[in-house]
């Protein structure tokens, strides 16, 4: 699925205290694409990405995903249009403590009306290699642990696109690559669009493309030779 976005703009607080987090941010990524988006804290990365994903309102300007104006849909049109293509993928993830890796997975899944059985779980769980996890609550499971879970809580729904936010920055290299290696499997079986932000030079040495903010504004865009 392609993404587009168009001049946004995006204004937090007012009067004095007014902060201006984009400034007319623009582009498109192709489907299958994976898009990296880089710059100083600060600079809007979360800002656009919970604006794409229509967690918050921009200011002025629209997102629409292969044509669809996502922006004009109300917010029940936009849940189910998350929950039917789209994957998000934040920093904070959020598992419910209460239940376990298995619980957690399966359900995101009800929430979304889908059905896989349990061998399908588990080779997801294996791939991101936390199988041995399954029977897991949260506050058992590392940080890096507990965000492969909600990577695979992501990842099971069979998204179009991904929307990530920081999703490696609590996990060790080695982790970092694997969890890496993973969606760009994905990307390549599923043809998955992926837009995410980081501030790690390794992880956008994989991306095709990586979007360069600077202060609400994309500064430059480079091009890898990767393809
Ligand atoms: N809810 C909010 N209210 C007011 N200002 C905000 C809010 N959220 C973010 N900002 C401001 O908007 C600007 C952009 O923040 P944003 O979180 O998008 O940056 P970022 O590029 O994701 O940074 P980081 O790399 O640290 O995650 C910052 O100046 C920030 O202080
Ligand atoms: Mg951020």
């Amino acid at each position: 699925m392609s993404i587009k976005v168009e001049n946004i703009y995006k204004t937090y607080g007012e009067k004095e205290a007014i902060v201006q987090a984009l400034k007319g941010v623009s582009f498109q990524i192709e489907e299958g694409e994976f898009v990296t988006l880089m710059g100083r804290s600060g600079c809007g990365k979360s800002t656009l990405l919970h604006i794409i994903a229509g967690y918050l309102q921009p200011t002025h300007g629209k997102i629409s995903f292969d044509g669809t104006n996502f922006t004009g849909l109300n917010e029940s049109e936009k849940n189910n249009f998350r929950k039917e293509h789209i994957a998000v993928i934040f920093q904070f993830f959020s598992l419910f403590p209460d239940l376990n890796v298995y619980e957690n997975i399966q359900f995101v899944l009800d929430l979304n009306k889908k059905n896989k059985n349990k061998d399908e779980l588990l080779d997801l769980l294996k791939l991101l290699g936390i199988d041995d996890k399954i029977n897991k609550y949260p506050s058992e499971l590392s940080g890096g642990q507990q965000q492969r879970v909600a990577i695979a809580r992501a990842l099971v729904l069979d998204p179009k696109i991904i929307i990530a936010d920081e999703p490696t920055g609590n996990l060790d290299s080695e982790t970092s690559e694997e969890v890496l290696n993973l969606l760009l499997e994905m990307k390549d079986r599923f043809n998955i669009s992926i837009l995410m932000a980081t501030h790690s030079q390794e992880v956008a040495s994989y991306a095709d493309r990586i979007i360069l903010m600077n202060d609400g504004q994309i500064s430059d865009i480079i091009y890898s030779d990767n393809k």
